[in-house]
């Protein structure tokens, strides 16, 4: 079984992604990070995030230790990160690891922009979460602050709209629906109503594979 969730930034899908891995005991990939790090490889390099050889060399070197540093998932590196993912070079480089992660025998579950559309066409359950961009950037500035940063509500409400413009407007793997997934609307649900919503949308799919 191959669950896929995508969306923009702070709709929610990595949440969902983490319960739902819990729940039906499969592995879970948030491919947003391997972005972030290749991202921040560029930088900690004092190299362009737009160099396409570096970048490509950044995402062909990552290692399992590059995803526990907690600068990751900050907001400076949510921006890097789209920068080098609408490079066509650097998302060839990460393709093998994520189809690979979602080959495994026991299944798995990954969020990110383009599962259900280019890495596991044949996904199981296909979930497009989504939420207003205003619900969105609320979020994301309670849990930036929640880890420290001090962040405020309207600089977070642009970075959400531009990283949004960027992800939908880039020719490779532009972020969009796949055509079966289902749209979760997470605007006005809570975690526990969007956790119940994507469960009935994944058993409805169990039903039917
Ligand atoms: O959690 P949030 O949605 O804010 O960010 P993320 O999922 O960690 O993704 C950071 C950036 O990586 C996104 O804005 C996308 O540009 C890119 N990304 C992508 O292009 N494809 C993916 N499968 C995952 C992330
Ligand atoms: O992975 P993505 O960027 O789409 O979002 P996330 O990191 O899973 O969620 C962003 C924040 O929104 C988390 O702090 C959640 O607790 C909160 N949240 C949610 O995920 N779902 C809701 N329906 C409401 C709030």
């Amino acid at each position: 079984m191959i669950i896929a969730l995508d969306g923009p930034a702070a709709s929610g899908k990595g949440t969902l992604a983490r319960k739902l891995a819990a729940h039906y005991g499969l592995p879970h990939l948030d491919t947003g990070l391997l972005y972030r790090a290749t991202a921040r490889t560029l930088m900690d390099g004092d190299a362009r995030l737009d160099d396409v050889a570096k970048a490509v060399a950044a995402a062909r070197g990552l290692a399992l230790t590059d995803f526990e540093e907690d600068r990751l998932r900050g907001r400076e590196m949510g921006e890097a990160a789209s920068v080098v993912a609408a490079i066509p070079e650097v998302r060839a480089a990460l393709i093998d690891m994520q189809r690979a992660f979602a080959q495994r025998p026991q299944g798995a579950v990954l969020d990110g922009r383009d599962i259900g559309t280019v890495i596991a066409p044949h996904a199981t359950v296909k979930i497009f979460v989504t939420a207003s961009a205003e619900a969105r950037a609320q979020r994301r500035a309670l849990e930036l602050r929640g880890r420290g940063e001090a962040v405020d509500y309207h600089a977070i409400l642009d970075d959400i709209k531009k990283r949004d413009a960027r992800d939908s407007a880039r020719a490779d793997a532009p972020l969009k629906p796949a055509p079966d997934a289902k749209i979760l609307d997470t605007t006005d649900l809570n975690v526990e109503g969007a956790l119940a919503a994507a469960l009935a949308i994944t058993e409805a799919a169990i039903i039917r594979a």
